[in-house]
């Protein structure tokens, strides 16, 4: 047996038959000796049951129905209508530290598939797989999927779905037979990405209890599965969408599938979270690793396409007199881009808006000591620009058929050279001729014809936009990228290897946002999403949240204001200031924190901290949603701190909300000093607030 284990996981493999099962996937086991693996291999036999194969039912990692697996196969595939059966043979698996390497060979249909799981330290587990063809001919595969086994005890399932301006909704719902699945056709990941799949125990909650993650490393056409077979078992799967035809693997070629990322916790979903934060921020090239995350005003709902010299010098005045640190001009300033129905595809500065270039806004904002990002959409041209016109052919399309437009463009074909050079070259000019410190990358229609010369190109297209990064920033040391798709189309765990930040949604509502950022945090740390204060009559929603709501919400995130701040009233202002200083001086924490969702909704609210590594501070949100139940709410509490220190709880006033449905404040109002385990089991009493206001509590050892 090949046994990986961290602190608080452990996945154990079989070995037996010239194959390999998956004997367990969950809780930690401790060392296991000669005989402890002999008992566990009979202890888990299943029996031979009636009408079936004499074989007993294992969790075959190859799922090969020649073995007699009855589920869905880890791979598909043929040699042009042969070789459509599988039978994988172990030749070895090999064991290093925690991570294994496993080589199968199937001698009939001549492939070679090489499996890596590593447990990282932080117990995310990472799966790659490459496919080999050994044979003479052409293999053509449908797809190569990611399986793993689900305890018994998994019964229930939460995935997520979403459209524009409210993406990363949950659904939880029994695990039923059969296969369920979900599985995005965008080209991109898409708002109605899954993000991840958590299969968990209908008694697990955010604090408490045990879940299964899996999750493709991914940002083109994915599949996320989960299946209980009649056989008794129930497995996780996932892995890329492959279209027909899309990847044929002439002889001595392989396919390198996208990475996987599972992680199992028992410690409820906030263990999840901390699994993948804590992974995410081991890597080397983190962004808080780089510098810590500017405040940012994104220029897009202040000014629209409305770009001038004199408009925008009067925002960032105002911004630099707030504390921003980055100005974004967005969409608008190229070519004949004044609507947007027209100009994509040429990125040279336009002269009817910036008729002296781009320098001497760059030049005004920066002698304020703000660095500036320009907005960028180069896989997509519309059909009215300059691009098209010389280059029809370098669309994706199907010969001989133009596809539908969304949003007046058509996607450009990074697979050919001309194309993709094209962008690079034009892009870089810009960044070679400017001081810009970061680029927001925006990506506004699905790939519905995704063919270049006659053949399905999804994943060459997905490989080609994480080049183009890497080689804008390998160009430009120091460039930060930011993935946007009509906002939070394009937020997944592949491209956080190649991008700084994710624009979370175009849904700017502090309310809506409340629900997205909760579970876009699920995998994603606060640090890499965009969450900006919006003006005071919100652009998608039309509504008017009062500004501690609005700050309170965007404090947790990579933190900006998307709001033409010149409108803002002096008490707004004021606040603005206050929540600019807050965020300087508690990013560390709040970009490097464990994270603790509180399962007690205290009166029709959410609360969410943020608590220091060494539990020396934390920061809360108390958010009211809708009117409280009860006219005196719940006594909150709050969890995560260390039981035995005496922390100093401070209400921060300047943020918080004032207007309070009673005639007093609470006893403690604003500060009380209380231990970590009276905060946890104790806790204490809220005001009763007004529903879409909220409460922001610093809380220090002391
Ligand atoms: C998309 C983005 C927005 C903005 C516009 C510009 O919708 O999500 O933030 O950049 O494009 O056209």
């Amino acid at each position: 047996m090949i046994h990986l284990r961290q602190s608080r996981s452990s996945i154990i493999f079989s070995e037996s038959d010239e194959t390999l099962s998956i004997l367990h996937w969950g809780k930690k086991i401790g060392d296991l000796n000669a005989a402890a693996e002999k008992a566990l291999a009979v202890a888990t036999q299943k029996p031979h049951f009636h009408g079936g194969l004499d074989v007993a039912p294992r969790n075959l990692i190859l799922r090969e129905h020649s073995r007699g697996f009855i589920g869905h196969p880890a791979l598909r595939g043929h040699r042009n209508g042969v070789a459509a059966s599988n039978h994988f043979k172990l030749k070895s698996a090999s064991q290093k530290d925690q991570s294994m390497v496993a080589l199968f060979h199937d001698e009939i249909a001549e492939l070679e598939i090489t499996l890596t799981y590593t447990l990282t330290p932080s117990d995310v587990l990472l799966i790659d797989a490459s496919v080999k063809n050994l044979g003479t001919t052409d293999y053509f595969l449908e797809h190569f999927l990611y399986w793993l086994p689900l305890a018994e005890q998994a019964d229930e399932l939460l995935d997520f779905y979403g459209h524009w301006t409210k993406e990363r909704q949950p659904q939880r719902r029994e695990i039923g037979y059969g296969l369920t699945s979900r599985e995005g056709f965008e080209g991109r990941s898409g708002h109605d990405y899954t993000i991840t799949q958590v299969a968990l125990n209908h008694s697990t909650n955010f604090r408490s209890g045990e879940a299964w993650s899996l999750a493709m490393a991914w940002s083109g056409n994915n599949i996320h599965h989960v299946e209980r077979l009649i056989d008794g078992s129930k497995a996780i799967g996932a892995g890329e969408y492959l279209l027909p035809g899309e990847v044929i693997l002439k002889p001595g070629e392989s396919y390198e599938a996208p990475r996987a990322i599972a992680s199992f916790s028992d410690q409820g979903l906030d263990g999840i979270t901390s699994n993948h934060y804590d992974w995410i921020r081991s890597r080397s090239n983190h962004i808080t690793k780089v510098r810590p995350r500017p405040l940012t005003l994104n220029m897009w709902e202040a000014v629209y396409f409305n770009h001038s010299f004199e408009g925008i010098k009067k925002i960032v005045d105002k911004a630099a007199e707030i504390g921003v640190e980055r100005v974004v001009l967005d969409d608008g300033w190229f070519g004949s881009r004044r609507t947007d129905n027209k100009g994509l595809g040429d990125w040279v500065v336009s002269k009817d808006v910036w008729p002296d270039g781009l320098q001497p806004i760059i030049k005004y904002i920066n002698d304020k000591g703000i660095e500036f990002g320009l907005w960028f959409e180069g896989e997509m041209v519309n059909a009215d620009s300059d691009l098209y016109r010389a280059h029809p052919d370098w669309i994706l399309q199907e010969p001989g058929r133009i596809p539908v437009e969304g949003r007046w463009q058509q996607v450009l074909d990074l697979t050919k050279e001309g194309a993709y050079n094209h962008v690079l070259n034009q892009v870089d000019a810009v960044l070679s001729e400017n001081n810009i410190a970061y680029i927001k990358w925006d990506h506004n229609r699905h790939l519905s014809d995704p063919i270049s010369d006659g053949r399905a190109v999804v994943r060459k297209q997905t490989q080609a936009i994480y080049r183009l990064f890497d080689e804008l920033k390998r160009r430009h040391p120091g460039l930060e990228i930011e993935s946007c798709a009509s906002g939070g189309g394009r937020v997944d765990l592949g491209m956080i290897e190649h991008a700084d930040r994710f624009w979370t949604s175009d849904q700017n509502d502090a309310l809506e946002r409340q629900q997205i950022q909760r579970w876009t945090g699920l995998v994603i740390p606060p640090e890499f999403l965009g969450t900006h204060v919006g003006p005071t009559v919100g652009h998608q929603m039309h509504r008017t949240h009062n500004i501690s709501f609005r700050v309170i919400n965007a404090l947790f995130g990579h933190a900006g204001i998307e709001w033409n701040v010149t409108e803002a009233s002096d008490e707004e202002i004021a606040t603005l200031k206050s929540y600019v200083a807050f965020y300087k001086k508690n990013r560390d924490l709040l970009h490097s924190g464990d994270v603790v969702r509180s399962d007690v909704l205290v009166g029709n609210a959410q609360m969410y901290g943020t608590v220091a590594k060494d539990k020396k501070r934390a920061i809360f949100s108390y958010m009211q949603l809708t009117s409280a139940d009860n006219f005196g709410p719940l006594v909150a509490t709050f969890e995560g701190l260390d039981s035995k220190t005496t922390y100093t709880f401070k209400v921060v006033e300047e943020l918080s909300s004032q207007d309070f449905l009673q005639k007093s404040h609470p006893g403690w109002w604003p500060s009380v000093a209380m231990t970590g385990e009276q905060l946890a089991n104790i806790g204490l009493q809220l005001p009763v607030l007004k529903p879409e206001s909220g409460l922001l509590f610093e809380i220090v050892a002391s």
